[in-house]
């Protein structure tokens, strides 16, 4: 995300926070200790060099400032009372696509099903634009997220699905992140008709070979109408072996084995889990049992919204011990929203997620579906990325759905948003 506008500064104080959710369990000051968003109440936060040096109450920030950097700040904010949240960690986008699928979505409410070969219609119009016209695409979704608190953002290919279109998809993409997923196994293009392994073939070769330098992780399109379990663990295995981390999409519009396929071959992610066996989620929940990270549950609840599907049930995954994250799934026909406060309303509402859950999902959760440690947590070290509420707590996030709460975002200590 390099293409949001930011003003520099030094070292800055927020302080007159009125909540701040850290996600640092056992953070000095923290309201409850077993509460793993870590809240600190009356707190403030000092930024410098891009990082978070200090977090805690206000009352102990003389003391922290000092011992931190030894000087007074060069700039002090008063947030007025306001609730700071990590910045969002949005782990699944698709924003490399030209054109929209509105007559899709009309056609819905009218009646007619969600199904994975849209995907294609998409495919033509991103084949058909220009480089200039995908980049401002681009800059424009990732403008609108980074004004919705979106401070990390995944990008995934998956709309060119030939080799020199999937390739540019990943340049494209590695302009505005360092999270790039090549997803060349999307669907089985329209050339390739009746000749899914072959198109496996090339994914697994040629592809494969233009696309990963630029990217950091693999994904495949597991399900009915898409790729096969056996496909998707080639089109998996071939992407570990090139060096890329392995997420996938799986049970979004029907049971299938993709869970077990992902949780066997060790992804970081597994995207939609919209229909789980009790087997796929022991599966996710003996990732977890030792000390080592898992695969996260990534549940994309835009995606229910605009297919009109049933919502994944959150609470049986948080139960059995999963790590659950939120993302927007961002896209033009399964989810064309950028809205991370969306999601957050959307797993409280109606996926059995408390506010404080759904929170964290949405920070700390997506950070782990990346692997990531310096973001999704506010602690000296983090990369200072906050989003400042125009509300006395994070709950607003779903007591107010659909309303503009975001009042400032700051990415890597900068000030990106208003
Ligand atoms: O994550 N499930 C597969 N891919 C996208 C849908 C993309 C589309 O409909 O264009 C998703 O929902
Ligand atoms: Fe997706």
């Amino acid at each position: 995300m390099h293409e949001v506008p930011h003003r520099e500064h030094g070292a800055t104080l927020l302080f007159g926070v009125g909540e701040l959710t850290t996600n640092v369990p056992g953070v000095a000051g923290a309201d409850d200790p077993d509460d793993p968003t870590a809240v600190v109440r009356d707190a403030a936060i000092l930024l410098d060099g891009g990082r978070v040096a200090w977090a805690g109450r206000e009352a102990d920030a003389a003391a922290g400032v000092e011992e931190a950097i030894g000087r007074a700040p060069d700039r002090t904010v008063d947030v007025g009372g306001r609730a700071v949240i990590p910045g969002f960690v949005d782990s699944h986008t698709h924003l490399v696509f030209a054109g929209d699928r509105a007559a899709e979505f009309e056609a819905r409410a009218a009646g007619r099903p969600y199904a994975a070969g849209g995907i294609r219609a998409t495919v033509a119009s991103t084949r058909a634009a220009s480089d200039d016209a995908l980049r401002a695409g681009l800059a424009r979704h990732v403008a609108e997220a980074a004004a919705q608190g979106t401070t990390t953002l995944e990008v995934k290919t998956g709309y060119g699905l030939t080799v020199t279109d999937e390739a540019r998809s990943v340049r494209l993409a590695r302009e505005v992140t360092d999270e790039v997923t090549f997803l060349g196994a999307h669907v089985v293009p329209p050339e390739y008709a009746g000749r899914g392994d072959e198109y496996v073939d090339l994914v697994c070769g040629e592809m494969l070979r233009s696309c990963a330098p630029g990217a950091r992780w693999v994904d495949v399109f597991c399900e009915t109408g898409a790729f096969t379990p056996e496909q998707a663990r080639r089109v998996l295995s071939a992407g570990a072996a090139a060096g890329l981390g392995v997420r996938v999409h799986a049970n979004q519009l029907g049971p299938g084995e993709g869970v077990r396929v992902a949780v066997s071959l060790g992804a970081a992610s597994v995207d939609h889990c919209t229909y789980l066996s009790d087997d796929d989620v022991a599966a996710l929940a003996g990732s977890w049992a030792d000390d080592a990270p898992g695969t996260v549950a990534t549940l994309l609840p835009g995606v229910e919204f605009s297919t009109r599907q049933p919502y994944p049930d959150a609470r049986r995954l948080l139960d059995a011990g999963v790590v659950v994250a939120l993302a927007s799934d961002c896209n033009p026909g399964s989810s064309y929203t950028s809205s991370m406060p969306l999601m957050v309303a959307l797993a409280v509402r109606e996926m059995g997620m408390t506010v404080a859950e759904a929170v964290r999902a949405a920070t700390a959760g997506g950070a782990t579906a990346l692997r990531r440690s310096d973001v999704g947590r506010l602690e000296p070290g983090a990369r200072a990325d906050l989003v400042v509420l125009d509300a006395p707590s994070r709950t607003y996030l779903a007591y107010r759905p659909g309303v503009p709460l975001v009042s400032g975002v700051w990415r890597e200590g900068r000030e990106v948003h208003p």
